[in-house]
């Protein structure tokens, strides 16, 4: 019989740290109405932290509000902004400081992607993604600092660990997250000394999120831990647990830091997309993508 590889199993937090470790503690997370950064959130909340999610869609983040709410009994705050606008999200802090009266953690996680040539992506579109990963990154950082100063918090930067490597058709993605990475070492190095720490979280694969759905191609079933140390591809609570521990004190000597949470396929750098043939020949590629080229 062919040998197998281990799977390395899926634990919540709650199994390995104190449940009210973060109570009384308010957490503000942009990208929080769905995917990854929701899990970021739940996870926090079922450690006793209430949460603010941001996004641009107020009926879906009014719709996961309530859904954290009831998995967690923590109460949720959905804030419409827009984290290009800087005006929008100080007013999404004013209403988190109004509602709960301070701010001691801080996910930027809200992000954009999709699949395109450095030949054939628009101006524009490369300049949106740099304005919401990059930029929307340093407005909310901006917009929240006064407070995580105050409370002696700390950050949290959601990146990738696809600008490790030349990763096609992902060029702006990768500026966008190479600058993401770049913001939170500054950010750790100027605010240490106020007592203020920040990290980098990059997901790899990660199931069942829209990121992976745009980025995957057709007919891989989302599951296969191929090319993957630990046998599996990740899920959202994978990352949830390493936002847990960063944000913890048992995390208080790391800051700057950049911990991919990828199972350990960063070392691997298996090509999404068959190599050279995706880029000579995008059409032949062109019905494995859901995304657009
Ligand atoms: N999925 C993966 O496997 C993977 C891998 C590596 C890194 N990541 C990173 O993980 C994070 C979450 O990704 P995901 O796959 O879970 O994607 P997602 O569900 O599409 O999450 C993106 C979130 O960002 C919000 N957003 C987008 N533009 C915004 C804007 N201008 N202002 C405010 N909010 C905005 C969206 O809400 P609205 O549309 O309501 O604004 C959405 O809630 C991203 O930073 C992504 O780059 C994901």
């Amino acid at each position: 019989m062919a040998p197998t590889a281990y799977v390395q199993p899926l634990v919540q937090s709650t199994s390995v740290f104190k449940a009210d470790l973060f109570k009384g503690k308010v957490l503000f997370c942009t990208g929080g109405g769905s995917g990854i950064c929701k899990g970021m959130t739940e996870s926090m909340m079922r450690h006793g932290a209430h949460a603010t999610i941001v996004g641009r869609n107020l009926e879906r983040l009014q719709q996961s509000a309530k859904e954290l709410f009831e998995k967690t009994g923590q109460q949720c705050l959905p804030a419409q902004a827009d984290v290009r606008n800087p005006a929008s999200l100080k007013e999404a802090v004013a209403k988190t400081i109004e509602k709960f009266g301070r701010i001691d953690f801080v996910i930027c996680g809200a992000a954009g992607n999709f699949l395109a040539p450095i030949s054939g992506i628009s101006e524009n579109a490369f300049k949106t993604v740099m304005e919401i990963d990059t930029i929307g990154s340093y407005n909310t950082v901006k917009a929240t600092i006064d407070h995580v100063r105050a409370a002696k918090g700390a950050y949290i930067l959601v990146s990738a660990t696809l600008h490790y490597s030349g990763t096609p058709y992902q060029v702006h993605v990768s500026a966008a997250k190479a600058g993401v990475d770049a913001l939170s070492a500054v950010l750790a190095v100027e605010e240490g000394p106020h007592g203020v720490r920040s990290n980098v979280i990059s997901p790899g694969p990660i199931a069942g999120t829209e990121g992976m759905d745009r980025l995957s191609p057709k007919g891989s079933d989302g599951k296969s831990g191929l090319g993957i140390p630990a046998g599996r591809l990740g899920h959202v609570e994978d990352v949830g647990n390493a936002t847990v521990f960063l944000f913890s004190n048992a995390a208080s000597f790391i800051t700057g830091q950049v911990l991919p949470v990828d199972g350990g396929s960063e070392h691997l750098r298996t090509q999404f997309l068959p190599y050279p043939q995706a880029v000579l020949d995008p059409s032949s590629v062109a019905h494995l993508i859901k995304g657009k080229l």
